[in-house]
């Protein structure tokens, strides 16, 4: 078969995002090894998304396929609603049980990280429904937060392109504005920090909406898919405050910062916070398998332990507690934390950083930013107006996929998100490539 043959077979595919505009020349992944993926023309990229960010552990990694072959050869599926269970199901909740926070010690499976958002929405009414509070139903969201597609997380993700051509959205989902150093377009009062300021909005929108209406707050520790936005340090404490002061769950969606990614295991530890509900999901398998789910604290656990018998909680997916995705899943936190990769994704990350920092003097660069191991160039006309420079993040983009590195832009603003087992070496050559094709694109 050559390239053109599977090109053209590729059309009866309807891709994520489909469009044509963005599909003419599309890379066909035939391999992959470590970080580098392979093209059926033969060609040898970096993977600088680790696929989209999951794949922690990187490509190729035959423990994880015997994992798989083990579990599908003795029990491929079996159902795990309520009566029935399986061992690596067991396996894996036992493993993840107070693993990520301390007060989270139950876990429920989905597919993907949707899914977990979707199931933590209800998890969160649920709750307030058994205690008396029916009304607490809505969910406040960040502003380029990314919660996934389906209905109602399409609703809570705050990129707004995702919404006009499937609205109307579910109701009762809320925006205020991201904790944007950078870009915060919210008022900052005397005394206030940005990070400050971002979360008093909360706490302004919760006393506007009644907190009687407000069932959970959802926030990504470090925004993925909306830039790589950074919050600063003070953000989740003042968060996790105002969610106790008002009696609003914290749902942390870890599914991009959880299992390492940021340089700690989940992500909130480094600031001492711990939400009600954890989401996760990519990272789990390190893409190997679908994956993800949700965790939940000991306050909830025990509400749904003790609901009347027809007032149960009536959510479940085929798919929950797969025995095979819980298998690959066991392996690849053998892998994780056999080789320390939350460690790596720290060191590299300080390496990717300061790399990237060096860009600093480029005329066009306006901000770098990034921890652990996902980072962001944001590309500005000039550094006085921040006026976002979207083609210029483009061109870099392509100039370094000429160059042997595929990653990808959120507007103006260049990403990267390698996988955590990336060596000294490599790092230093994805940053090779991310000078050249900076300096290129910032010719006049
Ligand atoms: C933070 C975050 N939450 C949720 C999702 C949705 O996950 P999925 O695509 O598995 O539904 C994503 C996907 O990129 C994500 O980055």
């Amino acid at each position: 078969m050559t390239t053109q043959s599977w090109l053209e077979q590729d059309k009866t595919l309807l891709h994520p995002l489909h469009h044509p505009t963005a599909h003419q020349n599309p890379l066909i992944i035939e391999s992959a090894q470590g970080v580098w993926l392979k093209t059926v023309d033969g060609r040898e990229i970096m993977d600088g998304l680790a696929g989209l960010w999951n794949v922690l552990v990187g490509h190729g990694r035959s423990q994880l396929a015997d994992a798989a072959h083990r579990q599908m050869t003795r029990l491929a599926y079996s159902s795990n609603y309520a009566g029935m269970s399986n061992l690596p199901a067991i396996e894996l909740a036992q493993r993840l049980a107070g693993a990520a926070y301390p007060n989270l010690n139950m876990t429920f499976f989905t597919s993907g990280g949707a899914e977990a958002n979707e199931s933590a929405f209800k998890t969160a009414r649920f709750y307030w429904k058994q205690l008396g509070q029916p009304n607490k139903v809505k969910i406040i969201a960040r502003q380029d937060a990314y919660h996934g597609v389906t209905l109602a997380a399409m609703s809570a993700t705050g990129i707004t392109p995702y919404w006009p051509m499937f609205e109307p959205r579910v109701p009762g989902f809320l925006h205020v504005d991201a904790p944007y150093p950078y870009r915060f377009a919210g008022e900052i009062k005397a005394g206030e920090t940005v990070g400050t300021a971002a979360a008093r909005q909360i706490a302004d929108l919760i006393e506007q909406e009644g907190p009687e209406t407000i069932a959970a707050i959802i926030a990504e520790p470090v925004q993925g898919a909306g830039g790589v936005i950074v919050p600063p340090d003070d953000y989740f404490p003042a968060v996790r405050a105002i969610c106790d002061q008002y009696n609003v769950l914290l749902i942390a969606d870890e599914v991009i910062t959880g299992f390492g990614r940021t340089g700690e295991w989940f992500a909130l530890n480094r600031y001492g916070v711990q939400p009600d509900i954890l989401t996760f999901a990519k990272g789990i398998t390190s893409g190997y398998q679908p994956l993800g789910g949700i965790q939940i604290s000991d306050a909830i656990r025990e509400v749904i332990l003790n609901a009347p018998p027809g007032q149960r909680w009536m959510h479940a997916y085929t798919y929950s507690g797969h025995p095979t995705c819980c298998a690959v899943a066991l392996a690849n936190l053998d892998i994780l934390e056999g080789e320390h990769l939350t460690g790596n994704a720290a060191a590299r990350g300080t390496q990717l950083l300061s790399g990237l920092q060096s860009l600093l003097h480029l005329p066009h660069v306006g901000n770098v930013r990034g921890l652990g191991l996902m980072a962001a160039i944001e590309f500005v006309q000039d550094k006085e107006s921040r006026t976002p420079a979207i083609p210029l993040a483009e061109k870099v983009q392509a100039a370094c996929l000429e160059r042997g590195l595929l990653s990808r832009v959120k507007g103006q603003s260049y990403l990267l998100a390698p996988p955590l087992s990336i060596s000294e070496d490599e790092m230093s050559h994805l940053l090779a490539i991310v000078r050249e094709a900076a300096a290129a694109a910032n010719q006049p």
